[in-house]
């Protein structure tokens, strides 16, 4: 992993580039990195704020073996590990709002965006994208975000050298996306409920079909998030936008 990377100064977005290098057989942990993205994008056809230099912008090209269904389990194994190199790397200690994003006192500090490629059952290459607030100081992010978007600089109080981080990134990646093919899922959950945001906790859920309140429980050992409601039913959900309201 990260034997080829492949650095832009400015592209649309990392991802499109990745399915195109993909579709014309990149190997296996191909990684490509922008200093900025002109169309960067986040989950829910959302835009990802990607201006120059400030952050990190990179998406991996991964063919694993294993079948279509486990590929989120990839996502929330992206959130561990970013969340381990922000804590040893830079001593803050970020929360995972199930299932990828990264915060600090609720402000987002990273996102990962996970997009498969599948055939007959069979992943053809999945390209993993994250999204990092480096060295944003408050005001180069849009109004609108400010409240809700923070840097690594905004909570430390100092710039950090992007090159390190990214290669500090890929190490970890690279060891732990290791181990989690070799012995599965189980320590990725471990790791992932130590950083987990409000665990045990009741929050305002929301999904297409319903809102209601529930505790979070934890994750399933598949990744699915575990939640019970105030009469004791307990639900798995796959997908969901959830509110945080309380
Ligand atoms: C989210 O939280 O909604 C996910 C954000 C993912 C952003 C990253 S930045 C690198 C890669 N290229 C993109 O266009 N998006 C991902």
């Amino acid at each position: 992993l990260g034997q080829n990377v492949i650095h832009k100064p400015s592209v649309s977005s990392t991802q499109i580039l990745a399915h195109q290098q993909a579709q014309e057989d990149a190997p296996h942990g191909t990684v490509i990195v922008a200093d900025e993205q002109t169309k960067g994008r986040g989950r829910l056809n959302r835009t990802w704020h990607s201006q120059k230099g400030d952050g990190i912008w990179m998406s991996i090209i991964l063919r694993p073996t294993f079948e279509p269904h486990r590929s989120p389990q990839i996502t929330l194994l992206a959130a561990t590990v970013l969340a381990e190199v922000f804590k040893r790397h830079c001593g803050i200690k970020p929360q995972i709002k199930w299932p990828n994003d990264l915060l600090t006192d609720g402000k987002k500090l990273a996102g990962i965006l996970t997009e498969l490629q599948a055939e007959q059952d069979q992943i053809t290459y999945i390209v993993l994208g994250m999204g990092i607030n480096v060295n944003h100081d408050r005001d180069v992010f849009p109004e609108d975000i400010q409240n809700q978007a923070t840097s690594i600089k905004q909570e430390t109080g100092e710039s950090w050298a992007i090159g390190a981080l990214i290669q500090d990134i890929l190490q970890t990646f690279e060891k732990r996306y290791e181990e989690f093919i070799e012995e599965g899922f189980s320590k990725v959950k471990l790791r992932w409920e130590a950083f987990g945001y409000r665990l045990g906790e009741i929050v305002d859920i929301k999904t297409h079909q319903r809102s209601w309140s529930a505790r979070i429980l934890g994750i399933e050992h598949d990744g699915a998030l575990k939640v019970c409601d105030e009469d004791g039913q307990v639900d798995i959900l796959y997908s969901a936008e959830i509110q945080w309201g309380r």
